[in-house]
């Protein structure tokens, strides 16, 4: 169903509707667009993002660490394009990554307004966490979502994410510390490296 064209740094993965990869620095005025575009949808659910958030030169400079993130392996942001990649469907970015005892990274991911309600990100989260499991050989992908957030929320327990908590004063959500409903997937397949 999914295919594995190369492995980190440049990792595409392709599902039914969509072309899932890894960014990369020609990618900066697709996501500074991306942005600008649903400034005000992604605004209630995001931290305050600068101006620099919906410039192509300010992601160039971002893309540059994000790069180097992923060189290192302590952080992978994925893409999501319609099959053509030409149209930014959302964003979906596996951060924090820890290995050794815990093996373990938190998932953040936003899509565009227009793209809600489809099973878009449910698609490409299907395919981005067997990749963190798999290739990365991630034990526990942690997530949070704000009480209100129903769409978040099902979608976490859709992918089967299981509620370990509750966090109050969590994440600085638009300016305010925002309590979160805290939820992982742990994977009772993993075995140590070969
Ligand atoms: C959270 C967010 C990604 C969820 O988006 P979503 O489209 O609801 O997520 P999914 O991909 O799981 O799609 C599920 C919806 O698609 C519908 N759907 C349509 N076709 C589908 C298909 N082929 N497969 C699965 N679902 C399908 C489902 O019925 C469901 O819609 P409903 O909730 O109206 O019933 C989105 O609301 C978002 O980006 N919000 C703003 C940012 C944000 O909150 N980020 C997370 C912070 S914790």
């Amino acid at each position: 169903m999914y295919s594995y064209h190369s492995t980190t740094p440049s990792v595409r993965l392709t599902t039914a509707r969509q072309v899932v990869r890894l960014v990369h620095q020609r990618d900066a005025q697709r996501l500074a667009d991306y942005y600008r575009e649903n400034r005000s949808y992604l605004q209630p659910w995001e931290p305050i993002r600068d101006e620099t958030h919906c410039q192509a030169s300010g992601w160039q400079l971002r893309l540059e660490i994000i790069t180097d993130m992923q060189q290192q392996g302590s952080a992978y942001y994925f893409i999501l394009l319609d099959p053509d990649e030409q149209e930014v469907h959302g964003v979906a970015n596996f951060t924090n990554v820890l290995r050794g005892v815990f093996h373990a990274c938190h998932l953040g991911y936003s899509l565009a307004e227009q793209k809600q309600g489809q099973g878009l990100m449910h698609e490409a989260l299907q395919a981005a966490i067997r990749y963190m499991q798999r290739q990365q050989r991630m034990h526990r992908i942690m997530a949070g979502y704000m009480p209100h957030n129903q769409r978040s929320g099902a979608l976490l327990a859709r992918l089967g994410f299981e509620r370990e908590g509750y966090a109050r004063d969590y994440l600085l959500i638009n300016g305010k510390w925002r309590d979160h409903v805290l939820m992982a997937l742990t994977n009772d397949q993993w075995q140590p490296a070969r």
